[in-house]
């Protein structure tokens, strides 16, 4: 049985706590699906909302803590060390639109270091959590990254950049490569889960460029703790400032960012 500590308790209990809002919202939207104006701005209340009551639970825990929220922005914190980075709602467009995959992402960095994470799907009820050095977790299980060998095998999730974001046929240049080589490729909607996806071994692998530090906080140091490497493009660790992300099990993590690599180079240009 894992043992959670306060921190974590905290950080389960806020993503709990705005996770019925988020329910309660997500059961709405179906409803708004049919009105005229349309479920846009309903969902970014639920979104605003959720950020909100979260920011008040961990400042009511740990006063001293700065944030960088998706919606609010970076606050700076009077204890100077640690941060919290929140996506108060990952999967949006999958909310929008009734489909049952999305989540709720804190994670909490010291000097730079991420420490802490918790991913939380309100629809299934699971609990991704990692706690620097104790392990990674679904709800009170232990989670081992695959130990999938052959990228013939592999199930690999990606994030297909939006209509008016990033450099689509340089994504796609990777994803013909990824496809080509791979048992399957995956494109669930929700980055922050496809990363506690990889640390659970549900998929064997995972790439996309562009995210924000928010998306991947939580979910880089799930992977890690689950036995697993993540790394930006060049192979180091600059994933929060380039939003750059590949990440896999110890035997595919090179032979997946080969295949990135070459298909990127192949392409040429550059851009995000
Ligand atoms: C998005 C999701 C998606 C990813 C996008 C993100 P949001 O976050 O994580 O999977 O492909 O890049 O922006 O907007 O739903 O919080
Ligand atoms: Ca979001
Ligand atoms: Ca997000």
């Amino acid at each position: 049985m894992a043992v959670r500590s306060a921190t974590i308790n905290v950080m389960a209990a806020t993503a709990l706590k705005a996770a019925r809002g988020l329910i309660r919202d997500f059961g709405e939207v179906e409803q708004l699906q049919v009105s005229l104006k349309g479920p846009l701005d309903f969902v970014s209340s639920a979104d605003l909302k959720a950020e909100k009551l979260i920011r008040t639970e961990l400042q009511k825990a740990r006063p001293g803590f700065g944030f960088l929220m998706e919606e609010g922005g970076e606050t700076v914190g009077t204890d100077g060390k640690h941060r919290w980075l929140v996506d108060p709602l990952d999967g949006t467009l999958n909310f929008l639109h009734g489909i049952p995959h999305f989540c709720i992402s804190i994670g909490l960095e010291r000097e730079g270091e991420i420490i802490a994470g918790v991913i939380y799907e309100p629809t299934r009820d699971e609990m991704f959590w990692a706690e620097k050095g104790v392990g990674a977790y679904l709800n009170d299980r232990r989670l081992r990254v695959s130990a999938r060998r052959n990228l013939g095998d592999a199930v690999i999730g990606t994030g297909i950049p939006f209509r008016e974001r990033g450099n689509h046929p340089r994504y796609l240049a990777t994803l013909a490569a990824v496809m080509g080589q791979v048992a399957g490729v995956r494109r669930p909607g929700a980055a922050a889960l496809d990363l506690a996806y990889v640390a659970a071994g549900r998929y064997d692998g995972y790439w996309e460029f562009g995210l924000s530090p928010w998306d991947i906080a939580a979910g880089i140091l799930l992977v890690r703790e689950a036995g697993g490497y993540v790394s930006d493009l060049s192979g180091g660790h600059e994933m929060l400032a380039t939003g750059d992300v590949l990440a896999a099990n110890d035997h595919l993590h090179l032979p997946l960012g080969a295949l990135i690599k070459d298909a990127l180079r192949k392409h040429g240009g550059g851009g995000g």
